[in-house]
């Protein structure tokens, strides 16, 4: 897959088919991450894959739960404003995260696999994002989708590293936990506030000098046609 495809259309893809990923797939993934900076080149990460549906049957509720929670808290002004004006552009995109993600959470149990990333000595955080990262995207190019979800850490952070057997005492933070699975809907460009909007040059609030109106990928506003996906016996 070409390195823009990835880029543009890695998305939150939270419904997927309960169909295993493959572990030559995994390693591929795994692979990928590890190849990712971290400060000092100290790698001081680790990844948890779970796909044992006892362990995802106590991992389901705790979820069910943090999101729940989220909801009723940090969420709840935009569960508000998007109740009482269910037809502006925001609260439709509202309302679609949120299905998207209650979807995610009611049906966590069918989701095949999840990544669970772990740092230490990382008081910026910033060690473990770019190798998360690039397993979703080294996933997307072999047709899997991923959601990065952080609500297990707001929410029942010690109840799952109990249940996922992680040592106290040793630093490990929980990072994220990412799904992974093959997507039953489309892959689109992500639409996002333009760059100029989000960004300045030099002095904060000073134009960036110039503008980019849509997506530059794919080229020239050509609308975006995913490859179909190989069917079984495909010669890859
Ligand atoms: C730090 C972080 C935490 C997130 N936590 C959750 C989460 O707990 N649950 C969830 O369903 N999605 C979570 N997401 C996914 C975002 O909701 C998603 O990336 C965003 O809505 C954009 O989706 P899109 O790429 O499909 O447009 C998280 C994303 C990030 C970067």
């Amino acid at each position: 897959m070409e390195l823009h495809e990835a880029l543009y259309t890695t998305r939150a893809m939270r419904r997927v088919k309960p169909d295993p990923v493959p572990q030559d797939v995994q390693a591929r993934i795994l692979d990928a991450a590890v190849r990712a900076p971290s400060g000092g080149n100290t790698q001081g990460w680790r990844f948890l894959l779970v796909d044992d549906p006892g362990v995802k049957d106590r991992l389901g509720p705790l979820y069910r739960d943090a999101m729940d929670a989220l909801w009723k808290t940090i969420y709840a002004p935009r569960v508000a404003a998007a109740e009482a004006d269910p037809d502006s552009a925001e609260s439709r995109s509202f309302i679609r995260v949120r299905r998207s993600s209650q979807w995610l959470a009611d049906n966590f149990e069918r989701i095949p696999l999840f990544m669970f990333g772990f740092t230490r000595h990382d008081p910026t955080g910033g060690s473990i994002f770019p190798a998360v990262w690039s397993a979703m995207l080294a996933a997307r190019a072999e047709g899997v989708g991923t959601a990065l979800t952080a609500v297990l850490g707001i929410s029942h952070r010690d109840a799952v590293l109990e249940v996922l057997g992680v040592p106290a005492g040793e630093g490990w933070h929980m990072a994220c936990c990412v799904s992974f699975g093959y997507p039953t809907g489309k892959w689109g460009v992500a639409p996002r506030t333009s760059a100029h909007e989000v960004a300045y040059r030099n002095t904060w609030g000073e134009p960036i000098g110039f503008e980019v109106a849509q997506p530059l990928w794919p080229a020239d506003g050509a609308a975006y046609a995913p490859a179909p996906a190989p069917v079984e016996g495909d010669v890859k």
